[in-house]
């Protein structure tokens, strides 16, 4: 049975694995933290700082600041646009766990992970702006 690589002829490096909060999680060359924490299956690594409402990869584009973690000490570096690198230790949690302000950006009214139902409904009680209407 032919596997995604062999579908687009890829030949990746041979991988590695980082470490998140303390738990080995293998890496493909070329991910970021957010992409290889997700193919192990974490979905949420923090919460929000009103509400305690999961976090992860939201948006995957570096724009909604959901997927913070701390790498290598350096705290609020958004996961999904930070390549891992070999011997990278990742640390999860809420998000004075992370050493953000809280200020960088939560946006409060996203979803939680598998929930598209939870959009703006809750006038931002989460922390983060409402979302107005025009
Ligand atoms: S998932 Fe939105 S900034 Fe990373």
């Amino acid at each position: 049975m032919r596997g995604p690589y062999d579908l687009v002829r890829a030949r990746p490096e041979p991988g590695f694995e980082i470490s998140v909060d303390g738990v080995g999680v293998p890496v493909i060359p070329g991910q970021t933290i957010g992409a290889a924490m997700h193919g192990a299956g974490i979905r949420s690594w923090r919460t929000t700082r009103f509400g305690g409402r999961p976090r992860g990869l939201f948006c995957g584009i570096g724009v909604c600041f959901d997927c913070l973690v701390t790498v290598n000490g350096v705290p609020s570096l958004r996961a999904c646009l930070t390549e891992a690198r070999p011997e990278d230790r990742v640390t999860t949690g809420a998000a004075g766990d992370t050493g953000d302000t809280g200020d960088t950006g939560d946006s409060g009214d996203t979803a939680e992970i598998g929930d598209p139902g939870d959009l703006g409904d809750d006038g931002g009680s989460d922390g983060g702006g409402a979302v107005s209407g025009p």
